[in-house]
């Protein structure tokens, strides 16, 4: 019965090997078309979904300059009492806006019961991240009026068992800042922090703040470790920054200005992040943008990370699904300025008004910026007219720069194509295509630039990400479908690597209770974080670029999805690999008789697989790993192997030539 049953297995095996259909596909290592840009896989930041505040910048303390609209937010007054009914006065919001304008409210704590307990709780961004045995760098900024008060710092784990406590003193009357030590002894991702004033008399309080020691590289006030690791995983060619809609802003006053992101932490002016209330159904009133995370701290993160900074400014034309607000083009000056003292904040010499301040920030080298964009997802004669004063602006003085345009939200209709029409009489460089659209158009696109036109402008496919339900839906999710098919579109844009030469998935990070944008590539909570399939999808591209483009055909065609099949193939001049990389969009098995010119002999290399049955799985942070790659051997004798491509996969294959 065994036996029996053991030779219909095997004869099912063989049945299922002939019943699949075998494809010749021929790739030509001998011929190196077309180089593939540095900058070709990059990553696209904005500050949505709690990406910086409460994300990647580090600070676990939320509103800790009182200036968010209702200075109480996310504050708790000890013992606790109504923050709005503060009848007693003995903590209130004094207006500093003499000593510093930018960040005017403090807390005056006027306390007069020297046995009296008075205290401060902060509630952290959805909670405070803390892991046991870390240390925390507890600061603030205060000065002592009068009287003797000193300050008891307790990290409270969920439960409210003290987990980590410092005891800190205060000298004068002059603003100091106060710093200690808390190593915790509990890990739990929902604490809290207590300031509790010891003594009697009367102080101000600002910027209380509180950070793991262990950020990336270790700096004070630095970035989270972990999110930064899994951008420098991907090996990103280039970092768009600051966004997206938030380089715009609801309204002008609300839209991204780099010049308040940069100098001390305390002077940087906060706005509201344009995130917070924009969708009904995820409402964010406590998103703010504090700017700890501005415009130096990214540069020193591209630098780190070897991407090359791709810095998107105001046009003058605040986000046209809001406001539409427009600067009269006779007043644009300001806007031309900012792109003009970016430039010279970046890779001027110390001895100019911008490299002066770099310098004096802990980086007198410059960072070398090569380009950047004007405006971001705009459209119509208002950009047009405001694009062409800041670029000819921009290329008067520094006609190196390379500048990004935008063609509007969509990829297709009536503004992009006025877009295609207007942008090459205005000399355009590189535009800025944004796809947010269903599985599978991304499927049925993946020829879109086989036939552009190769005489004039660059494409930057700048934002995109398959939407498994509608764009910017809540229902969205990273499933396998939506990874697969931006795998399969992939390939047409590094075919046509001369004429694309950027690309972003957008957008970057979410919060897993507090983001507002679905899908995004990777996601967290206040201690963990997971790549998405996506991700890795873009890792494997990003990792495995190769220096030029090479054939790869089946019956002479390009492999554009006849029967599922998609496929690019390059070569990496360095370390003298062919890579191919082979999707499989379709329900069945599909064996490749592949057949590779210009190999040796004898061949090793390493295939890369992603490989899922089911198109609606996805990675979640309790489940991380459900689609993550695997990475085996794989031997190729005169060039030629029979490859097995299981229902939706995507390989990479890395030949030694
Ligand atoms: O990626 C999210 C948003 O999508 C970006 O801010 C905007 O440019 C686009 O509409």
């Amino acid at each position: 019965m065994k036996r029996l049953s053991s030779y219909l297995a095997f004869f099912l095996v063989c049945f299922q090997t002939i019943a699949q259909k075998t494809t010749k596909v021929e790739v030509d290592a001998t011929k190196p078309l077309v180089t593939i840009q540095p900058t070709m896989y990059g990553i696209f930041f904005e500050d949505i979904n709690f990406a910086a505040d409460g994300g990647l910048y580090a600070e676990l303390i939320k509103n800790r300059s009182f200036e968010f609209e209702y200075p109480w937010m996310a504050w708790k007054h000890l013992p606790e009492a109504e923050t709005r009914f503060n009848t007693q006065n003995e903590l209130t919001i004094y207006n500093n806006s003499k000593g510093n304008p930018n960040n005017p409210r403090v807390v005056r704590v006027d306390k007069r019961d020297e046995k009296k307990s008075l205290g401060l709780q902060n509630e952290g961004f959805d909670g405070i991240g803390i892991k046991k045995g870390e240390k925390y760098d507890f600061s603030a900024l205060a000065r002592l009026n009068r009287g003797s008060i000193s300050l008891l710092v307790e990290i409270l784990n969920s439960k409210d068992q003290v987990i980590g406590s410092t005891v800190l003193n205060l000298l004068g009357s002059n603003w100091q800042k106060i710093e200690g030590v808390i190593t915790a002894t509990d890990t739990d991702p929902k604490c809290k922090i207590n300031v509790f004033f010891k003594g009697a008399g009367q102080l101000d309080i600002d910027m209380i703040s509180l950070f793991p020691q262990d950020t990336w590289k270790g700096r004070k006030g630095g970035l989270r470790k972990d999110l930064v690791q899994l951008l420098a995983d991907l090996k990103p060619g280039f970092v768009r920054f600051p966004g997206g809609c938030i380089v715009e802003g609801r309204t002008l006053a609300e839209r991204y200005q780099w010049k308040k992101t940069v100098g001390k932490i305390e002077n940087r002016q906060q706005i509201v992040n344009r995130w917070n209330m924009e969708f009904k159904h995820r409402p964010a009133p406590d998103y703010y943008q504090t700017f700890g995370l501005g415009f130096f701290e990214y540069f020193l993160m591209c630098e780190d990370i070897g991407a090359t900074p791709l810095p998107i400014l105001s046009c003058g034309l605040a986000c046209q699904f809001n406001s539409s607000e427009m600067q009269p083009l006779e007043e644009l000056d300001p806007f031309v300025q900012d792109a003009l003292d970016l430039i010279e904040f970046a890779n001027g010499g110390t001895d100019t008004k911008w490299g002066a301040l770099r310098a004096e920030m802990g980086h007198p080298a410059p960072f070398n910026l090569q380009m950047l964009g004007v405006g971001n997802e705009q459209w119509g004669e208002e950009y047009f007219e405001r694009y062409a004063i800041i670029s000819k602006a921009i290329h008067a003085k520094y006609p190196n720069i390379k500048i990004i345009s935008g063609t509007g939200p969509a990829s297709d209709g009536e503004l992009f194509e006025q877009a295609e029409k207007e942008l090459p009489k205005l000399n355009a460089q590189i535009v800025d295509e944004h796809y947010y659209k269903e599985p599978q158009w991304f499927r049925d696109n993946a020829t879109r630039y086989d036939n552009y036109d190769r005489n004039r402008y660059k494409i930057f496919a700048g934002e995109y990400a398959a939407q498994s339900s509608a764009v910017a839906s809540p229902e969205n999710k990273n499933n396998w479908e939506c990874a697969l098919s931006e795998a399969a579109y992939l390939t047409g844009l590094e075919r046509n690597a001369d004429v694309v030469y950027m690309t972003s998935y957008a957008p970057l990070f979410a919060h897993v209770n507090r983001w507002q944008w679905t899908p995004d590539l990777i996601w967290f909570d206040n201690l963990t974080s997971f790549g998405t399939a996506n991700y890795f999808v873009q890792k494997l591209y990003a990792n495995n670029a190769g220096t030029k483009t090479i054939g790869i055909k089946s019956n002479g065609q390009n492999l554009t999805g006849k029967d599922g099949l998609y496929g690019a193939a390059s070569v990496d001049e360095k370390s003298n690999e062919v890579i191919i990389k082979l999707v499989n969009t379709s329900a069945d098995a599909q064996r490749i008789d592949l057949n590779i010119s210009g190999l040796g002999v004898k061949t090793n290399g390493k295939v890369i697989s992603m490989v899922e049955k089911d198109l609606k799985n996805y990675n979640t942070i309790t489940e991380p790993s459900k689609i993550v790659p695997t990475e085996s051997v794989i031997s190729i004798e005169k060039g030629k192997t029979m490859l097995t491509l299981e229902p939706y996969s995507f390989k990479v294959y890395r030949i030694k030539k």
